[in-house]
């Protein structure tokens, strides 16, 4: 495998990820462990956001390190380690340098780091140290547009690199990445998704023993990932799915199908009654999804009564936030509903986040090889706390009513029309107006319902979709025709920032 050891920046699991893609095994390892390693194919100290030069500033066992005998690629923090190791020193920088940056190879006996690179091309920075005196017999193999030093050589296989080869923004990161594990050939294991799944199975069979697991289920991508990995795992399980009547036309019947079909059995706890009660009068956005979190947590934590082990859908972008050095599995994103009653269990040991290495792609495709079928994969993602951020205002039932049809209509219509899986996200909002109109011969004085289809990356920012006219068409047609109490009907055209994806 390829060991990466674990500096702290936020970039590690990125540089894991990349690994899997270039088809290897590859995992993530608190520094202090090296020793402990079973013999890796390669290792890479990643990047962190501490100074080498700091009191306490995390090391390598170089020794350790140097006795693998195996190809090594210190990162960022990991150039700067191994550039005092070898017996360099390291200026430590009053700002940070963030952004892009050239990278400019040395043509002249050219590192195999560097085979098939542009001369010159775009990388990307995130460091303040930099290299001072490099120590006899280490190669600057590249600089940066300044003629500074960025890429070091100090054996046949032992680099450094200043700049983060994992971001996309570095254009030839992937391929330098490449060349570096070439240099390993043979000696990596290769990365298959069916040995992935029955390692986090036998880890999961592990951690969890004979103790019961508590999943919350939502129908969600993660969750149903989740659930289904815990299920073939084959431990004592329970998977509560909570009906807080702010869900889409037949989501609660979907939801239970879909886990039929998995062969996953849950149970639905119906707290309709009083979600909705508790959201009566109420139509202040914070106020509304304060409301709405903490009535989940008494709902959920009351269902589940006594936990043993509780499982989280948590992905890596969760942690990423808060990726500090150590082990990746002890955090939490704190908006993740749970806080601190979760966060009690957690100091207990008794969290598990399975999926916390994963991006979203990697669980789809893990979903996959558990056999969950492809619409529950791709479904969109859909908010915490549902309709009522797209109910901006007040929370009724009649409200809740308009919403969940127009929905149903528009979702249907992007199925139908192929662009359902072209849209990150796509849903009906009902305004707080009402507007005139006419129908038949008589004026209206009803609701509007605005439409918003969205691409995304991440959720950070997002643009909406250009729907041709003609979809736009039969969807405005059918949910003025079809939902009653409706006689307006609005595409969102609104980018984010400065509007958000949801409503609230
Ligand atoms: P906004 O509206 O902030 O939404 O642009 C970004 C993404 O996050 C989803 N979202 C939530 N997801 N709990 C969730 O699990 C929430 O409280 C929540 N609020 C928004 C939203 O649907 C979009 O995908």
């Amino acid at each position: 495998e390829v060991a990466v050891l674990d500096y702290g920046s936020q970039y590690s699991q990125l540089i894991v990820r990349r690994v899997r893609e270039l088809g290897f095994v590859s995992h993530l390892y608190p520094p202090d462990q090296l020793a402990t390693l079973n013999q890796p194919g390669a290792v890479i100290l990643s990047g962190g956001p501490r100074s080498t030069s700091e009191v306490g500033a995390p090391d390598v066992d170089f020794e350790a390190l140097m006795a693998f005998g195996v190809p090594i690629l210190g990162v960022c923090y990991g150039m700067q380690l191994l550039n005092i190791k070898h017996g360099g020193t390291v200026k430590p920088g009053v700002t940070r340098e963030y952004g892009p940056a050239r990278l400019v190879v040395k043509e002249d006996n050219k590192a195999p780091l560097f085979d098939g690179l542009p001369h010159d091309s775009q990388i990307w920075m995130s460091h303040s140290d930099t290299v001072q005196n490099l120590s006899s017999g280490t190669k600057v193999i590249a600089t940066n547009q300044d003629s500074v030093p960025v890429a070091l050589q100090w054996s046949e296989t032992c680099f450094g690199i200043q700049f983060h080869p994992e971001v996309t923004h570095s254009h030839e990161g992937t391929k330098i990445l490449k060349n570096f594990l070439s240099l390993a050939e043979g000696k990596l294991a290769k990365f298959s998704i069916t040995d992935f799944k029955d390692q986090m199975i036998e880890e999961i069979r592990r951690e969890v023993a004979d103790r019961e697991v508590i999943c919350g289920v939502s129908g969600g991508v993660d969750s149903t990932v989740l659930a289904v990995l815990l299920h073939k795992a084959g431990v004592k399980q329970r998977c509560l799915f909570v009906d807080n009547g702010l869900l889409r036309k037949n989501e609660r019947e979907d939801v239970v199908a879909q886990f039929k079909e998995v062969g996953v059995p849950i149970e639905v706890v119906d707290a309709r009654e009083l979600f909705l009660n508790a959201l009566s009068g109420v139509s202040d956005p914070e106020a509304k999804r304060k409301i709405i979190g903490n009535l989940f947590l008494d709902v959920f934590f009351g269902a589940a009564d006594h936990i043993e082990v509780m499982a989280q859908g948590t992905l890596y972008p969760d942690v990423i936030e808060s990726a500090t050095s150590g082990s990746i599995a002890s955090k939490i994103k704190t908006h993740h509903n749970r806080v601190d009653r979760a966060m009690e269990l957690k100091k207990q040991g008794r969290v598990i986040e399975p999926l916390a290495e994963l991006f979203k792609d990697e669980v789809r495709a893990l979903g996959a090889e558990l056999g969950i079928p492809h619409k529950a994969l791709w479904r969109h993602p859909f908010p915490g706390p549902g309709l009522a951020v797209r109910v901006p205002g007040e929370v009724t039932e009649e409200r809740l009513e308009i919403c969940r049809e127009a929905d149903a209509i528009f979702i249907e219509e992007l199925r139908r029309s192929g662009w359902y899986e072209r849209t990150w996200q796509a849903y009906a909002a009902v305004l707080p107006v009402k507007t005139v109109g006419v129908k038949g011969d008589e004026r209206s004085y009803e609701a509007a319902v605005s439409i918003r289809a969205v691409i995304s990356e991440d959720a950070m920012t997002a643009d909406w979709v250009e729907l041709p006219h003609e979809v736009l068409r039969v969807i405005s047609h059918r949910i003025l025709n079809e939902v009653k109490g409706v006689n307006r009907v609005l595409y969102d055209i609104s980018t984010k920032p400065p509007a958000s994806i949801e409503w609230e």
